[in-house]
């Protein structure tokens, strides 16, 4: 790679941006919440942090849907920005940068790299014929089609047959620079069957793709022939280059390489996987530009087995979510209940029953009881007792004791599921802890020192399962901590650009047992997460009642 690229940024990460055909599901909520969560974790570490997202609005996709509402594409779009906007604030997600493709600085990157690949030669004029699905936005191989030429991912609309002039990408000529850059970057393509699955692909022979069309006004023009607009996906990829120049810079790639990019992580859902894993990085070799260190590849929330779409409208509203539930609860079910990388189904009445058991019950209930004796028997003060002086043999030390040290490696590899787990683990010791220690009796009975060891143990234990979640339920641990009497803001880990003097309680010190100092006074308790009662369910179906 010839132009040097400085890395400003410990940790960088993408979401895809998304359509604006629609209001946001939920599906795009949890790619989002995911990388969230990411991007909380790292700057917990102290590393210095870029998440950006976005939103794709050009093409024939967001053109049909204006003219069907009556509308002009731009007004659309602005109209269903705010929507994503929005629904990110009510989530808790904060990001750094939020890249529109309709926006001039994206315009300026995507005509540089499009001239940088067009005198690399890797651009000429052709015919394409094939069938298009325009909610894909990608022609579709025939035999991947279902009866009726229907589309697989958008069973409910037909694909369309397309005969015209193009330019093409020389895609099939990075067959080999690819599959070598694959065999060593083991780690480029995540879940490792992911990885297999994109290099048989790879094996089998690429096919130039068309990257502009004819007849469609609603897209950037191609520089050298007016008469194209560039491909929605040829302009839609490279937001991760517009999103990695600094706000106060011209949108320049050279800018782009001095500041965010080559971005440590694409996270994306498996519907996009040929996008990210082969086209995106052929063109940034093209280029001559670094590719990405990772793509981590999810999979798909659905519906009675249905991927859940906007196209297909099988959708669970996220707004309706969080309005009843808040983000806590939301984040906390979608990154505990599915494992990152497998499809997984929502149920309503499996959500409630988590929530209650794990965030109100398990580690709610045992914050509340643990500080309310801590109140009674220790005059509102963090029990006397050293932490220094426990035993290796302590039920709650044995785990809390490699617990920072697990919980992250299972954020680093995206196994947040596992992490949650492990917490858990903390959590339910705790309770059963102090069932069998009976604080209370102990008290009666006189032996304070052993009273204070067993309150501390348990505080620092919610203290030290509430920081490691902070992640995931920002909002439910800086409760857990203001409760504890830290006057610090865990949920403060707001964008690195707007808040860069924000301190955050370091994960090498507060991920480590034995952060709560004797004699330390404790905050008013209340309830951190309230019990979720059995509302109607928000995906019941009002003919039958049933939860689908
Ligand atoms: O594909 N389950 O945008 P999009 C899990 N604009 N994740 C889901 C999901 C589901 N049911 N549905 C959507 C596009 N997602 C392009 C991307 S990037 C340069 C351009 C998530 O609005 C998942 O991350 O269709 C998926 O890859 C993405 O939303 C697709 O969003
Ligand atoms: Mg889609």
């Amino acid at each position: 790679m010839n132009e040097a690229s400085q890395q400003n940024f410990a940790f960088s990460i993408t979401t895809p941006i998304y359509y604006v055909n629609d209001l946001p599901h939920i599906g795009s909520a949890y790619t989002t919440m995911a990388a969230d969560v990411l991007a909380r974790f790292h700057r917990l570490r102290g590393e210095k942090v870029l998440l950006m997202t976005g939103t794709d609005e050009h093409g024939q996709k967001i053109q049909r849907i204006a003219d069907e509402l009556g509308r002009s594409p731009q007004l659309h779009c602005d109209q269903i920005v705010a929507g994503f906007q929005s629904l990110w604030h009510a989530l808790n997600i904060h990001y750094d940068c939020f890249v529109r493709t309709t926006s001039p600085r994206h315009e300026a990157i995507v005509k540089e790299f499009f001239q940088r690949v067009w005198n690399r030669g890797d651009i000429y004029l052709g015919q394409q014929q094939g069938w298009y699905c325009v909610s894909c936005e990608e022609f579709k191989d025939e035999r991947e089609l279902l009866a009726e030429k229907r589309c697989p991912l958008h069973p409910n609309k037909v694909v369309e047959w397309r005969d015209e002039q193009n330019y093409f990408f020389r895609l099939s000529q990075y067959q080999l620079p690819l599959l070598t850059f694959y065999e060593n970057h083991p780690e480029f393509i995540q879940p490792s069957y992911r990885r297999n699955e994109v290099i048989r692909f790879v094996r089998q022979g690429l096919q130039d793709f068309s990257v502009s069309r004819i007849n469609l006004d609603w897209g950037f023009p191609i520089p050298n022939d007016p008469t194209h607009t560039i491909y929605v996906w040829f302009d839609a990829l490279l937001n991760y280059i517009t999103g990695s120049v600094a706000s106060d810079q011209e949108p320049t790639i050279h800018h782009a390489l001095n500041y965010g990019w080559p971005i440590s992580l694409h996270l994306i859902g498996k519907d996009i996987l040929r996008f990210h894993t082969v086209y995106w990085p052929a063109m940034l070799m093209s280029a001559d530009m670094p590719l990405p260190g990772q793509i981590f590849v999810h999979g798909f929330l659905t519906k009675d087995g249905q991927k859940m779409s906007k196209s297909l409208g099988n959708t669970i509203d996220p707004v309706a979510l969080v309005g009843r539930y808040g983000s806590d609860a939301i984040r906390y079910y979608f990154l505990k209940e599915i494992e990152f990388g497998k499809d997984g189904d929502f149920s309503e009445s499996r959500f409630i029953n988590i929530l209650n058991a794990d965030l109100a019950n398990d580690l709610g209930n045992l914050l509340n009881r643990t500080i309310k004796m801590a109140i009674k028997y220790c005059d509102r003060r963090v029990p006397d007792f050293s932490p220094s002086r426990i035993s290796d043999q302590h039920p709650l030390y044995s785990i809390a004791v490699n617990l920072g040290d697990q919980v992250s490696q299972a954020y680093t590899r995206l196994a947040f599921s596992q992490a949650c787990e492990s917490i858990l683990t903390l959590i339910r010791a705790g309770n059963k802890y102090v069932d069998e220690q009976a604080p209370w009796s102990l008290y009666k009975q006189g032996e304070i020192t052993k009273l204070y060891e067993v309150l501390y143990s348990v505080l620092e234990s919610v203290r030290l399962a509430g920081y490691l979640l902070a992640p995931i339920i920002p909002t439910v641990s800086n409760a857990i901590y203001q409760q504890l009497g830290f006057k610090i803001d865990l949920n403060a880990s707001a964008s690195n650009l707007t808040t860069e003097s924000q301190e955050l309680p370091d994960f090498s010190i507060h991920g480590s047992w034995g952060v709560l100092r004797a004699g330390d006074e404790l905050g008013e308790p209340y309830s951190v997460f309230p019990r979720l009662s059995d509302l109607t369910p928000i995906d019941s179906n009002p003919e039958t009642g049933s939860i689908q």
